[in-house]
């Protein structure tokens, strides 16, 4: 593997990582970072708990190498501005074992972003990628109609 300095900014921080500039931007997190709220689940792009937001969009951290995210503003679970649906996540007691949930966290902080009142439709959407052994889907759907204030399903 060619070993190259390549520089990321995270979660508002610019960190120069000498890394071969095709890793996967999780193992650079976790590994190299210690940033290790990014979860590994399959390493193969399937289960979305690697998700992170590259320039605000989430991707998959174990399909998204160094060099892509070079340059660019990447965000992490720790990182992660959005406290109405941190609350709402609580309010709903969404986590059972807690493996999938960064994940599932960043993913629908995503849809909120650019989706204020998301229909179910939407949220499903956007969840799809997210796999959650847990099967807390019913309560990670509650949780973001509750802080996208859709009051309909309000529980
Ligand atoms: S670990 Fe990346 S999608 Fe499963
Ligand atoms: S809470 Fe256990 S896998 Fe989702």
């Amino acid at each position: 593997m060619s070993q190259e300095m390549q520089t990321l900014e995270i979660n508002g921080k610019s960190f120069t990582l000498d890394a071969d500039p095709n890793m996967p931007i999780l193992w650079a997190l976790r590994d190299i970072l210690g940033l290790t709220g990014t979860k590994y689940g399959c390493g193969a792009g399937l289960c979305g708990a690697c998700t992170v937001h590259v320039d605000g969009k989430p991707v998959r951290g174990c399909l998204t190498s160094i060099k892509q995210a070079a340059g660019k503003s990447a965000t992490t679970i720790e990182g992660l501005e959005a406290d109405k649906l941190k609350a709402a996540w609580e309010k709903h007691n969404v986590p059972q074992c807690g493996y999938c949930q960064a994940g599932q966290l960043m993913s629908a902080a995503a849809l909120l972003s650019t989706t204020a009142k998301p229909s179910e439709a939407q949220i499903d959407d956007a969840m799809s990628g997210n796999i959650c052994r847990c099967g807390t889907y019913p309560r990670i759907k509650a949780a973001i109609n509750t802080a996208a204030d859709n009051s309909k399903v309000e529980a």
